[in-house]
């Protein structure tokens, strides 16, 4: 019997050597983007105190509740796979003292997350995110800057049918009493929610904003807005995010309706969504959080990112066809194949390999016991330019272009390929 075939686990992927080329130009095209206005790349661990997310995502919330990897790592301490990256970063803030430099401090990133979801189209248990976060300032431009980021990353990488929507959530204090309205609206028409939305109310009533049942969809409908509950200073901070979006010729719509699954949002959301996705439609989103730095035990500390989902922006891009396909990666040329007919010439072949290498040639040597036949079919596959051919008679260079084959000075090899190449 033959043992099982092991698969990679449920929710995850392999990134193959075809697939890397579109990741790469979006990690390339966030570079570009975000570098040149102030951010620098910064990488946390894989994993972190449970307690950082629990703290920080918020003890309600379906990432905290049922989403996460969390272990025991031996030691009697709760360690989680992070299932994002902004309480992370936040942590990074605090501890290397971030808040004495210049401020804001401005990051980015690209890392995996993890989340234990229900796989589906778009949605994994392991996922790459890029994101900024922007920490020290309460300047509604900081907002309106970090929108605009995205939707230049975006417009960069071909994501197609893009819409984005924003809102407010205002002070956490608006929010706690807009809170007990919505509640009372919520038990008020009890009778006419879905269960799930009824068994929420008391833990987190805004996400009756997100059901899809017809019934609940009916309660929303007349439902009190957080937005018209804005304080005087919220509402104004509000105004002059859209009129920066305005001037930056960043199109949106202000939804209301507009929740988040984290937390620590305070005042603008945002989340772009495409069209060209199924179900799974968000491709980025984010806020401001002005008081998570000062909740991780942190000084008081403003804040505003996003993260985008990186499989999502393939998938919403034009010239990346699947998830975690995209186009075949462009594989550099092969200078040199270097073949030999005889066992004994093998060390000196991966001498000659190594050395062209070192002279910045793309070189591959025969690695699968092919005749010589053979071996110049896979050179040919490869897409060689030379071949250099070494037996017990000594060298000889095959031009994969002419056909032309000569006998040459086994030292001169690696200077006629260069020749050679040089002259194409
Ligand atoms: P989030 O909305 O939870 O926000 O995730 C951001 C993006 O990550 C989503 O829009 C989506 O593209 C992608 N994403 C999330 N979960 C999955 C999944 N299971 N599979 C594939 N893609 C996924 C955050 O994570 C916040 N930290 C964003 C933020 C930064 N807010 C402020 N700063």
């Amino acid at each position: 019997m033959s043992p099982e075939k092991l698969q990679a686990p449920r929710g995850t992927f392999d990134v193959l050597p075809e697939q890397a080329a579109a990741r790469a130009a979006v990690e390339r095209e966030a570079r570009r983007i975000f570098e040149p206005a102030g951010y620098g790349r910064i990488e946390t661990p894989t994993f972190e105190a449970t307690e950082l997310f629990a703290r920080g995502v918020g003890e309600s919330t379906d990432v905290v509740q049922k989403e996460m990897y969390t272990f025991d790592d031996g030691g009697g301490r709760s360690l989680t796979l992070r299932p994002e990256g902004t309480a992370p970063i936040c942590r990074a803030y605090i501890e290397h003292g971030m808040h004495k430099l210049p401020q804001p401090v401005r990051l980015w990133y690209l890392s995996s997350f993890y989340r234990h979801e229900a796989p589906q189209a778009g949605r994994f248990r392991q996922f790459w995110q890029v994101g900024v976060e922007t920490i020290g300032s309460d300047d509604p431009a900081v907002d309106a800057e970090t929108i605009v980021l995205l939707a230049d990353l975006l417009d960069a990488v071909g994501a197609r049918d893009v819409r984005l929507r924003i809102s407010s959530l205002g002070s956490p204090e608006a929010r706690a009493a807009y809170r007990a309205e919505l509640q009372a609206h919520l038990r008020e028409h009890r009778a006419e929610l879905s269960s799930d939305v009824r068994e929420r109310i008391d833990l987190n009533p805004l996400r009756a904003f997100d059901a899809d049942d017809p019934g609940t969809r009916e309660v929303m409908a007349g439902a009190p807005r957080l937005l018209d509950r804005l304080s005087d200073e919220d509402a104004e901070h509000f105004a002059e995010v859209r009129a920066l979006l305005d001037r930056a010729g960043v199109a949106y719509e202000v939804d209301s309706t507009l929740v988040r699954g984290l937390d620590y949002y305070t005042r603008t959301v945002f989340e772009f969504e495409s069209a060209a996705l199924g179900a799974q439609s968000g491709v980025g989103g984010g806020g401001r959080y002005d008081g998570l730095v000062e909740a991780l035990g942190g000084p008081p500390a403003p804040g505003c990112g996003w993260a985008a989902g990186i499989e999502r922006i393939l998938l919403a891009s034009d010239d990346a066809g699947g998830a975690v396909s995209g186009p075949p990666t462009s594989t550099p040329p092969v200078d040199l194949f270097v073949a030999f007919t005889d066992l004994t010439r093998r060390a000196d072949a991966f001498g000659l390999t190594a050395e062209a290498r070192r002279a910045g040639l793309g070189a591959q040597m025969e690695l699968a016991g092919r005749s010589l036949k053979g071996q110049l079919k896979q050179a040919d596959r490869v897409g060689a330019r030379f071949v250099a051919i070494l037996s017990v008679a000594g060298a000889a260079l095959k031009d994969m272009e002419s056909g032309e084959q000569r006998d040459v000075d086994r030292v001169a090899v690696l200077r006629e390929v260069l020749r050679g190449r040089g002259a194409a």
